[in-house]
């Protein structure tokens, strides 16, 4: 019998208020989120930028919830250790962003940092097979990286769903994560799909029609419904 985990909600950081960051945080806390998920942005990999290791820094000596780095940067090797040597962070990159993604997985371990692979909607899971058994977490991007408020990409449910399949299939200790759109109707779809972990942007935690602590609480609401 496979016991189902329960799914983590994990606050996209980008879209938080940095003016009260603080005082979110704890809300965030005693919301019960689980990570805090950070897009570090290079304006290379994606035409954006965000967030830096200094805030992902800050963040880890102002809250206990560990920190989800999702690296869209391009050469990650470069800019491991500034993340992984973060206490209890998880950093994942985009692997076709690394010459040797294998490498750069065993470079995140080297830092004491769990690792993960970030899946853009245009890559197929075969191009991530043979780093399955190296990751604990894979992201699914479920929009294109680089902006908050996009749309979903509807072909990433069904990645979501295969991928669940070959993790139970293989045995595989790897979490799956949804980042994108992480919407009000679209968080059952996902969690039926197999997501794990959830990105909450601003499609729902933080989408201004309440306050964090009630959106928290409809998001667990939603996933306390089987
Ligand atoms: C997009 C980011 C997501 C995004 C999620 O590149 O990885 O974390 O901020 O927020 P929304 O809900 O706006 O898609
Ligand atoms: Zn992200």
């Amino acid at each position: 019998m496979v016991v189902k985990k329960p799914v983590r909600v994990a606050p996209s950081m980008m879209c938080a208020d940095f003016l009260h960051l603080a005082d979110d945080l704890r809300v965030l806390e005693g919301g019960g989120a689980d990570f805090l998920h950070v897009d570090i942005m290079d304006g290379h990999y994606v035409p954006n930028f965000t967030l830096g290791p200094d805030f992902c820094r800050a963040l880890a000596r102002c809250s206990h919830l560990p920190l989800d780095i999702h690296l869209m940067v391009e050469n990650p090797d470069a800019h491991i250790e500034a993340f992984a040597t973060i206490p209890g962070a998880t950093v994942s990159f985009h692997p076709e962003a690394s010459r040797h993604p294998h490498r750069t997985l065993s470079l995140i371990r080297s830092f004491g940092a769990d690792c993960g692979i970030a899946v853009d909607p245009s890559m197929p899971l075969s191009a991530i097979d043979e780093l399955l058994p190296f990751v604990r977490r894979v992201c699914i991007m479920t929009v294109n990286p680089g902006y908050a408020g996009q749309k979903l990409v509807p072909t990433t449910i069904a990645k979501i769903a295969a991928l669940s399949r070959v993790i139970a299939d293989r045995v595989l200790v790897v979490d799956i994560e949804a980042d994108g759109n992480v919407s009000w109707d679209n968080i059952p779809v996902m969690v039926a799909a197999g997501a794990d972990i959830l990105v909450a942007g601003s499609s729902s935690l933080f989408d201004g029609a309440a306050g964090l602590l009630d959106n928290m609480r409809r998001i667990l609401e939603l996933l306390s419904r089987d």
